[in-house]
């Protein structure tokens, strides 16, 4: 079983229409649809936008559907001057950049109760979202840090400050929570996003105007990735 999250309806209604032998059970409010997309058994849900909606979701399904692998799909502001709207970005790692107990002499972004600042995705499942990434658009992708917190960002003196503190390519707000109980449930993860806006004084225009299309396109490599998927 592959798990499939996204935080809005358009970054999982692509999937959801691609399932065959679809079923459907609602959780908490969250609705799980569990199918098979490229032959593969899945579970896709919309978790809601955020880190508690994303952890609810995420720990449900894992204790309910037991997937092997759990990806994060949708769209994220894009950090640094080569990251583009329309871009890709597949996740090295996974940071909570609103995570701070520096008052307390830790560094920022450190989960404590995990003592480490950046959850790591398995580095050949990131190969493997990269390279279907880099097949199916031939567009920009980028292997990076994924920032993740409470706040959409819309001013570059936020986003300067988490790509300068976490050496970030993209800022969302599920990615963190989501690879934090993988982390905890030994389940292997990975983000993958496509670029809305630039999380800069421009990013609610932009996100308005780009992330449907972005979404879909996002949803569409997941259904190229799965393949690769079948024995892993
Ligand atoms: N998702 C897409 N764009 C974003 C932004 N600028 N900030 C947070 N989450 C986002």
């Amino acid at each position: 079983m592959i798990g499939i999250i996204g935080a809005m309806a358009v970054e999982v209604e692509r999937l959801v229409e691609m399932m065959t032998d679809r079923k459907e059970e609602t959780i908490s409010s969250v609705t799980y649809h569990t199918g098979k997309i490229e032959g593969l058994e899945c579970v896709v849900a919309q978790c809601g936008v955020g880190k508690v909606a994303a952890a609810v979701c995420a720990q449900t399904m894992v204790l309910i559907y037991r997937p092997r692998v759990l990806i994060n799909v949708g769209v994220a502001g894009g950090i640094g001057r080569d990251v583009h709207i329309g871009d890709v970005v597949v996740s090295r790692g996974l940071v909570q950049h609103d995570m701070d107990t520096s008052a307390l002499g830790e560094p920022k972004g450190m989960i404590s109760g995990l003592n480490r600042v950046v959850i790591p995705s398995p580095p050949e499942l990131v190969e493997k979202a990269a390279r279907a990434a880099a097949a199916v658009y031939g567009r920009r992708v980028h292997v990076g840090i994924i920032a993740t917190g409470d706040q959409f960002i819309s001013d570059a003196e936020t986003l300067k400050r988490i790509a300068a503190e976490f050496d970030a390519s993209a800022c969302e707000m599920e990615g963190g929570s989501i690879a934090q109980v993988c982390f905890v449930n030994g389940i292997d993860f990975v983000v993958i996003r496509a670029v809305s806006d630039n999380a800069d004084e421009e990013a609610s225009v932009d996100f308005t105007a780009f992330a449907a299309e972005e979404a879909h396109k996002s949803a569409e490599l997941i259904a190229a990735l799965l393949p690769q998927l079948a024995d892993s």
